[in-house]
């Protein structure tokens, strides 16, 4: 780059000296003295301003993204941290700086193309091991039992049991698989609507009480909920939310109970879901929602739980742009909880229309 400005100024500076004296020349009073002085003047000029012009403004960025561009080729990002985020109006500084997004860009895209190949690996590996189980398991009492135990009347409703557990495990497994990739892959629309949670719930309590009466546990609301408070979402998956929720709750609690409680605040309804239980310890909070991640994988298999029923309430969740948030102290118990958009109900929602109704038709009288 040095000799290549040095030969550029050296050419320039010379052909305007040229053109200089050449002028100078035709002028009728001009001494050879005169015109050697301003040759040799134009020709110092030019060159120092070519030469300062080249080398410092145009051939030092050049070099710059020549070095930016070998950087890229052999994959070497570490020049993204010197990545000053200015913006220069230089055209060939922001030439540069063009390319140092455009490296960026490049290298975020692989980063996360490198993750996602991870993630893929890691979730097959998981799957394929979380089926082997409880097939294995079902195998195994069966080929027991055409081994010969089947003559042994005991033995036969014993590990008949077994399998049918076992198969009921593989059961759930795939069925929350197939949930999980369905809300993944769009296939199942969220269907919103206004409905009141408290009955939801209601039922969820329902549902899960012979559970947790069968750990001497209670499941109730943690006041009188007399009123019935209204969200927009969607029904059926806010109950699954809710079952998966108390479901762990009751699962994890040895002795207490579980409370599910509302809190309206401007616009959102809290919803939680309160334990007394084992807790969960500070390091594993965020990697709860994870499929197939379990703070204890023994316990909760004997359980029958499948590991995804925490990233199946964050998948909907996400859907409804709202987050499940944990609290939780080991030995004393843990807090779940989200927030829903209030809703409205059947009455409100008919005198909203009335009103519109009205609107309009005194717009149409102010027309006329
Ligand atoms: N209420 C809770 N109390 C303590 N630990 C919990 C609770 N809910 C979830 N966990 C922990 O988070 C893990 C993931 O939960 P989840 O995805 O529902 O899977 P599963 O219930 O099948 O084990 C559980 O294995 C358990 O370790
Ligand atoms: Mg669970």
């Amino acid at each position: 780059m040095y000799f290549k400005s040095r030969v550029v100024a050296l050419v320039l500076a010379a052909l305007v000296a040229i053109v200089t004296t050449a002028f100078l020349s035709l002028l009728p009073d001009s001494t050879p003295t005169v015109m050697l002085v301003a040759g040799l003047l134009s020709f110092a000029v030019t060159y120092l301003l070519v030469y300062v012009t080249f080398e410092f403004l145009v051939m030092k960025e050049i070099g710059e993204i020549y070095n930016v561009l070998n950087k890229m080729r052999k994959k070497d990002f570490s020049f993204i941290e010197e990545y000053d985020n200015g913006n220069s109006n230089h055209p060939l500084k922001r030439i540069n700086q063009e390319i140092y997004k455009y490296g960026i860009n490049r290298h975020r895209e692989i980063e996360d193309l490198k993750k996602l190949e991870a993630f893929r690996r890691e979730f097959l590996a998981d799957v394929s091991h979380e089926l082997k189980t409880p097939v294995f398991a079902a195998q195994g009492f069966v080929h027991t039992l055409l081994d010969g135990a089947i003559d042994d009347k005991k033995i036969r409703k014993k590990f008949l049991k077994r399998a049918a557990k076992s198969l009921d495990n593989l059961d759930s497994l795939i069925q929350d698989l197939l949930t999980l990739s369905q809300i993944e892959t769009g296939e199942i629309k969220m269907h919103f609507e206004h409905f009141n949670i408290v009955s939801i719930a209601e039922e969820v309590i329902d549902q899960m009480e012979s559970k947790a009466e069968d750990k001497n546990l209670t499941v109730r609301f943690d006041s009188a909920y007399e009123t019935p408070i209204f969200v927009h979402a969607d029904a059926d998956r806010i109950y699954r939310v809710l079952t998966n929720l108390v479901s762990n709750a009751i699962k994890y609690t040895l002795e207490g109970g579980v409370q599910i409680g509302f809190e309206v605040k401007s616009e959102k309804v809290l919803v939680y879901v309160k334990d007394t239980g084992v807790g969960i310890p500070p390091e594993h909070l965020t990697r709860i929602f994870e499929r197939f991640f379990r703070v204890e994988k023994s316990r909760s298999k004997e359980m029958g739980g499948t590991g995804l029923g925490l990233a199946i309430v964050k998948h909907i969740l996400e859907a409804h742009n709202t987050k499940v948030s944990v609290i939780s102290t080991v030995g004393k118990g843990s807090t779940f909880s989200f927030k829903l958009p209030i809703g409205q109900s059947a009455e409100e929602m008919e005198e909203e229309l009335e009103e519109e109704r009205l609107e309009l038709e005194s717009l149409g009288e102010d027309n006329r």
